[in-house]
């Protein structure tokens, strides 16, 4: 049972001070598991080849060569952290491939020029939502979709992790929206619902890997937990481990698919 708290108020992340140095060797996740989230989004998305894609917030670009690789390409990977960016230029190149730099709010592409876009754990961060949502419906083409991969406040997922950090729960409930308030936030602005996909993601072990991978702090939750209750959470981890009582716990992967319907043209104000 996920326990109720108090309202949080949650300072903005700040990419460039550490998770820039720390995401992609904290967050890498498999090839399997790389390939199998795009076998799932393209269930949700056109059959024809190429589709150019907008990976919005793509961070160190942990999806956006296999976005290109699963749909075609071009892909872009618009991302605001100039640390993330150079992250990716380093270690996620590909010819059909560019990083750049921009944000939800402001995406650097023309409109009607995308027939996905894709936010990757990344909406939560973004200041403005309702600018958001207007900018991902003037990039996309009439009929293009939008999938909105991210936590919602409803189904936090007790990852194996949690019972270290309480205060964990509140942070994600302050950070995270509804399932109805994204969807009636993009209901608002010219999309219609697809689909709201509750997924389950099963444990990927060995549990004394995801302990080393948890150390990198490469979780923007931890940002907002004080260093006293990360060193108590941590040292808790590992009295844990060297019990072998860590519960392998699988976690949640949900999404909403959008599409941008046909009869609300988005175009920039001239
Ligand atoms: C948890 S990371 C996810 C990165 C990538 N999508 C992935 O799954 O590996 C969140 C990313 O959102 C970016 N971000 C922050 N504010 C943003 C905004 N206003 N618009 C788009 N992305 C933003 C951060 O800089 C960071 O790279």
């Amino acid at each position: 049972m996920e326990p109720s708290h108090p309202q949080t108020t949650l300072e903005p992340v700040d990419y460039d001070r550490v998770q820039h140095d720390v995401y992609a060797k904290g967050r890498a996740l498999s090839a399997g598991s790389i390939a199998s989230h795009m076998r799932t989004f393209a269930g949700y998305l056109p059959a024809r080849r190429p589709l150019t894609v907008i990976d919005l917030g793509s961070g160190t670009g942990r999806f956006t060569p296999a976005l290109a690789e699963a749909f075609g390409g071009p892909a872009y990977g618009v991302e605001p952290a100039a640390g993330m960016r150079r992250a990716a230029e380093a270690g996620a190149a590909d010819p059909r491939v560019t990083y750049l730099a921009g944000e939800a709010g402001a995406i650097p592409l023309p409109d009607a020029s995308a027939d996905i876009v894709l936010m990757f754990l990344s909406f939560h961060h973004v200041p403005d939502q309702a600018a958001a949502a207007r900018e991902i419906g003037r990039v996309l083409k009439p009929g293009g979709r939008f999938i909105l991969r991210s936590t919602f406040r409803e189904r936090i997922p007790d990852h194996w992790w949690r019972g270290f950090f309480p205060r964990s729960w509140a942070v994600e409930e302050a950070m995270f929206p509804s399932t109805g308030e994204a969807r009636a936030l993009f209901e608002a602005n010219g999309f219609s619902t697809v689909e709201s996909v509750e997924m389950e993601i099963p444990f990927e072990g060995p549990i004394g890997e995801m302990v080393e991978r948890l150390r990198f702090r490469a979780v923007s939750t931890f940002e907002h937990l004080t260093p006293e209750e990360l060193d108590e959470g941590f040292a808790r981890i590992d009295a844990a481990l060297a019990a072998g009582t860590i519960e392998e716990k699988p976690t949640f992967g949900d999404f909403i698919v959008f599409e941008r319907r046909q009869d609300t043209p988005a175009r920039t104000p001239k």
